[in-house]
């Protein structure tokens, strides 16, 4: 069974609450470009792209590619950064994945956006006056699929790849 936790230990094992959780300077991260973090046991990347911050689960929902190292490109008007492993493209602001398709029953085919849902969680980016950035963990309830390499099991598997 699991062990009981003392009062004491209670009081000093910090609650998961999604945040916001302090990440940094913001000039040290538009620095940084792509930053990586642990939030909650959680690997989370940080990227300043056009002015702007964004933050995602760190392994791609496909087999786990560290998107850290992955390319950012607009596609279909939207920002999205290509994961280095299979070149899936994983929208920056959503975390939808996106991919370009020609429907063969269309005379021409003409290849086309689309789009798989959201599949990468994102989080949300805040800053204060001071140049101090945090980020708060999604509370989007249910399975987003990179929810998969955050866990156990997804860890092993990415270990392995
Ligand atoms: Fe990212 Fe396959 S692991 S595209």
């Amino acid at each position: 069974g699991t062990p009981l936790l003392s009062f004491k230990d209670m009081e000093e094992k910090e609650q998961p609450t999604g945040g916001p959780h302090f990440v940094g300077k913001r000039d040290e991260l538009v620095q940084a470009k792509r930053s990586f973090r642990t939030l909650e046991g959680r690997d989370i990347l940080i990227i300043h792209h056009g002015g702007v911050f964004y933050a995602m689960d760190s392994y791609c929902y496909h087999a786990g590619g560290e998107l850290q190292n992955g390319d950012i490109e607009e596609f279909d008007g939207k920002l999205c950064i290509i994961c280095p492993n299979h070149k899936y493209k994983i929208c920056l602001a959503q975390g939808e994945s996106i991919y370009k398709s020609t429907n063969p029953k269309e005379k021409p085919p003409v290849p086309r956006w689309y789009s798989k849902g959201v599949k990468q969680r994102t989080h949300t980016v805040t800053e204060n006056n001071d140049g101090n950035v945090y980020v708060k963990l999604s509370d989007v309830a249910g399975w987003i699929e990179s929810d998969y390499f955050q866990g156990e099991k997804g860890k092993i598997e990415r270990e392995k790849a």
